[in-house]
């Protein structure tokens, strides 16, 4: 097993782009543009590697679809945090039998953290045969080769070797959106919660170096866009590993001085890893958005412990408090484990605790999965699912009438927002983000769509507030 982290030669890169041109050359003869279907699932880094492969497909040649009997090549890009993501996964890829008997030529890949787990690519190389392509994010970079070989001579390619992980820059990118872009940071993580599946299959942690980064913000906001994410496992961690050290506020103050309008976001943060000087710069910097995702996980100190989690509920609050007195207007949002192995409802009611102090803006709940080959899924789980379901349900509906007081403290108020899209709701028409990334759903003309507006806010409720253009 290769522990070293690698830097992939730019010769390297190159030679994938020269195979991208040869398969050009191949799709160019066809007689119709081939389509691609990229389906995605789990958070914004797989999001941003989907990016990289609709990239890498566009010099393919490849036009896009949505529509898998359209398409020459589907391309399943993976999430394996939780059992619930890997059925959806699992059910669909299966049902795409189907749709390659009818399109034999079709070649079905799979790729993303499900397929770097040995028994996934084991079971999709026995039961699966239908999938031609399996890699996983260590080996993104090299997608083009792949595809190649396989327009050259049919087969199956496996790809999965266990790495440290690398880093490969140059590579290209369709972006999804026009207003929003993800930036990846930092690729891997180091922490091994005793619970999350990220370490084994994303590798360790590396960071890009600070001038491709900064370059990367630059040109997105030549181009317009308005909200740019930060993206790592562990931001708050960033630099660490590079020749000249240099921490993530270091760099959070380097983007903020890249001139434009437009706002600075980050994501995820490890409370372990979020420091005073952090809390400064954010309270310094007036592009980075006034919001902190910090995931506490569980309220009880010998569930952190047994999750590895290496801090205590008081650490947590004090950097909560910390923070509020810098920023008194944080919009904060945090993950939350409910019935970790062995976890009582007694334990589980110092996570409400923790609900009821720092008051969340909103948060990501989930029920322990577990996952194989981590610590916690070896570790006794004797609470019932009816009793985890109800505690589960008991915070659910407490931050639900947190998040509805907290939304409703908005209304009658003016805030400059973002507007971000077109909204599904037929009495609004738009759709925008407060700074701190509330969702509005806003009346007003599409044009709008892209600028820094002034919202009166209007309505609230417990997921959305609602509102109307101002004058500015
Ligand atoms: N079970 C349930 N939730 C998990 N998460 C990570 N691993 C698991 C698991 N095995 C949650 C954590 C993490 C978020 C991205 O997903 O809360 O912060
Ligand atoms: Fe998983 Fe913990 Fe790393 Fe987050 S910090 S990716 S929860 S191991």
């Amino acid at each position: 097993m290769n522990r070293q982290t690698t830097t992939i030669p730019p010769a390297d890169v190159e030679r994938q782009l020269a195979c991208c041109r040869e398969v050009a050359q191949l799709t160019s003869q066809w007689p119709q543009q081939p389509l691609a279907f990229v389906d995605t699932y789990g958070c914004q880094q797989n999001e941003a590697d989907s990016e990289r492969i609709r990239g890498y497909l566009r010099e393919m040649g490849f036009g896009f679809t949505d529509d898998e009997e359209q398409a020459r090549i589907i391309v399943i890009n993976t999430c394996a945090i939780r059992e619930h993501a890997e059925q959806r996964v699992l059910g669909n890829v299966g049902a795409l039998v189907h749709v390659k008997r009818r399109h034999p030529e079709q070649l079905i890949c799979l790729c993303g953290c499900m397929m770097q787990e040995p028994h996934v690519a084991q079971k999709i190389r026995q039961s699966y045969r239908h999938v031609d392509l399996v890699f996983g994010p260590h080996a993104l970079w090299k997608f083009p080769e792949m595809v190649r070989d396989l327009l050259q001579q049919r087969g199956r390619i496996f790809s999965v070797a266990d790495e440290a992980g690398s880093i490969a820059e140059g590579i290209p990118v369709v972006r999804q959106d026009k207003v929003k872009a993800w930036v990846s940071i930092m690729y891997g993580c180091n922490n091994f919660c005793s619970y999350c599946i990220v370490p084994y299959v994303r590798g360790r942690e590396r960071s890009r170096k600070p001038e491709d980064i900064l370059a990367e913000v630059r040109q997105l906001a030549e181009e317009g866009y308005k909200d740019i994410t930060l993206l790592g496992q562990n931001v708050n961690s960033y630099g660490k590993d590079l020749p000249e050290p240099m921490d993530f506020a270091d760099l959070l103050r380097a983007v903020n001085a890249i001139p434009g309008d437009f706002l600075i976001r980050f994501m995820t943060s490890h409370p372990k890893d979020a420091t005073h000087k952090l809390f400064e710069t954010m309270a310094q910097c007036e592009k980075v958005a006034p919001v902190l995702h910090l995931p506490f996980q569980a309220g009880n100190d010998r569930i952190l412990k047994a999750m590895n989690r290496r801090h205590t509920r008081q650490e947590y609050l004090a950097k909560i408090r910390d923070l509020k007195a810098l920023i008194p207007d944080i919009v904060l949002t945090s993950d939350i484990i409910v019935g970790f192995p062995g976890e009582t409802t007694e334990e589980f009611e110092d996570t409400l605790k923790v609900l009821e102090e720092v008051r969340f803006d909103a948060l990501f709940t989930f029920i322990f999965s577990p996952r194989v080959g981590t610590p916690a899924a070896q570790m006794e789980d004797s609470m019932p699912r009816e009793e985890k379901l109800k505690n589960f349900n008991r915070l659910v509906e407490l931050q639900d009438s947190i998040s509805e007081e907290k939304h409703a403290a908005y209304v009658g108020k003016t805030v400059r927002c973002l507007i971000d899209g077109v909204s599904d709701d037929a009495r609004y028409d738009l759709t925008a983000r407060t700074p701190g990334n509330r969702l509005v759903r806003v009346v007003g003309p599409s044009q709008a769509v892209g600028q820094f507006r002034l919202v009166k806010i209007t309505d609230s409720n417990k997921w959305s507030l609602y509102g109307e253009l101002a004058e500015d």
